[in-house]
């Protein structure tokens, strides 16, 4: 499929619903029912109030000749196996950069609505200012607004969804985007030889690799504990980056049937295996289920980057782990699989149960 197509293809929009900001401002007593959810309060919360989850060092893991290369590369791999999540340091991305990106999303979220609604995403389309995974006038809704763009490869950057208020923002979000992509194909080439794959084999699915941004705007709640910033997922790309914006905790994982509300480390990614890495994995790694709490005064702010393979991949399990044992997944073409995960309401792991053999 060529880039105009992709731009027109219709991957299913979002239903348009109230916007959480706004409705949150209100500061009524009682929320609207459609955002309670009986489930955020009968989970169990893990005991573990609070929880660093693993740090992996990419000093270490680039460095070859450093001491404790080989021993960060076995910790990346088992933090994989044994968690799918974890907090990558020293990552290399410019100070800069990721407090120039956090001054502006903060400055759009600020903006009165009219302005914003600007940017509001158009029929159909995930791309611009909404909520994303609205499919029926029943379900259930989160309480949080979003703002989506496709931001990689540039020739599927669809301009007239990028904000250009603040002055500054597409400008930060391309340097942004750019050193996140970096950051992600080096992930992938240790991750590929910790499968005992070489190091491109993994990576050559990546590289021009698409790369959706997700800003998401978690306004406080009076009810914080009856409702859910973002229904309990597994990110269908292969490889997520997650920056904190501010200093508001809310993601939560869930580790052993129990959720687990993760301490960011300051300064680092929140990195998660995806649905893809663990198809082409054959399952080796696997993605987590993970979601985000509200907070009952302060608002929260994240941007999670994803990436994914390139449109003309095949996502299944990579050749190489299946010469010896059988394919765990099923293999179905990027475009296939895009059209079938964008038409889907968020809803667990159900992607990869529906790919398994
Ligand atoms: C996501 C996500 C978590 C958060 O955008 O896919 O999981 O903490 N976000 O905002
Ligand atoms: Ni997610």
């Amino acid at each position: 499929m060529e880039t105009q197509e992709l731009l027109s293809f219709d991957y299913g929009g979002s239903l348009p619903v109230e916007n959480v900001q706004e409705l949150a401002s209100k500061n009524q007593t009682k929320i609207p029912p459609r955002y309670v959810r009986p489930e955020a309060e009968l989970d169990p919360i893990s005991v573990l109030e609070s929880l660093e989850l693993p740090v992996i060092n990419m000093t270490k893991l680039l460095d070859d000749r450093h001491p404790l290369h080989h021993d960060e590369l076995a910790k990346l791999h088992l933090t994989c196996k044994d968690w799918g999540f974890f907090q990558l340091i020293n990552h290399g991305v410019p100070e800069e950069v990721i407090e120039n990106i956090k001054i502006d999303t903060e400055e759009f979220f600020n903006m009165p609505l009219e302005k914003k609604n600007d940017y509001a995403q158009k029929p159909n389309s995930l791309e611009g200012y909404g909520h994303a995974f609205v499919l029926s006038e029943e379900q259930k809704l989160d309480w949080g607004d979003m703002f989506y763009l496709q931001a990689l490869p540039v020739s599927m950057r669809n301009m007239r969804s990028w904000p250009n208020q603040p002055i500054s923002f597409r400008e930060n979000l391309d340097k942004y985007s750019r050193e996140l992509q970096k950051v992600a194909l080096f992930l992938l080439k240790f991750i590929s030889r910790n499968l005992g794959l070489n190091s491109e084999t993994l990576t050559s699915n990546f590289e021009d690799g698409r790369q959706g941004i997700r800003i998401n705007f978690y306004p406080p709640c009076v009810q914080a504990n009856k409702v859910m910033g973002l229904t309990p997922h597994s990110d269908a790309t292969g490889l997520t980056l997650l920056l904190q914006v501010n200093d508001v905790q809310g993601l939560q994982i869930k580790k052993n049937g129990k959720w687990i509300l993760v301490k960011p480390v300051p300064d680092a990614f929140i990195v998660n295996i995806g649905d893809v890495i663990e198809i082409m994995s054959n399952g080796e790694y696997k993605s987590v289920e993970h979601r985000a709490v509200v907070n009952p005064e302060k608002q929260r702010l994240s941007i999670a980057a994803f990436h994914g393979t390139h449109t003309k991949g095949i996502i299944g399990p990579l050749p190489d782990l299946v010469k010896k044992s059988k394919a765990n997944y099923k293999s179905i073409s990027t475009e296939d699989y895009l059209r079938f995960v964008f038409r889907k309401k968020l809803d667990g792991k159900s992607h990869v149960h529906c790919l398994k053999e």
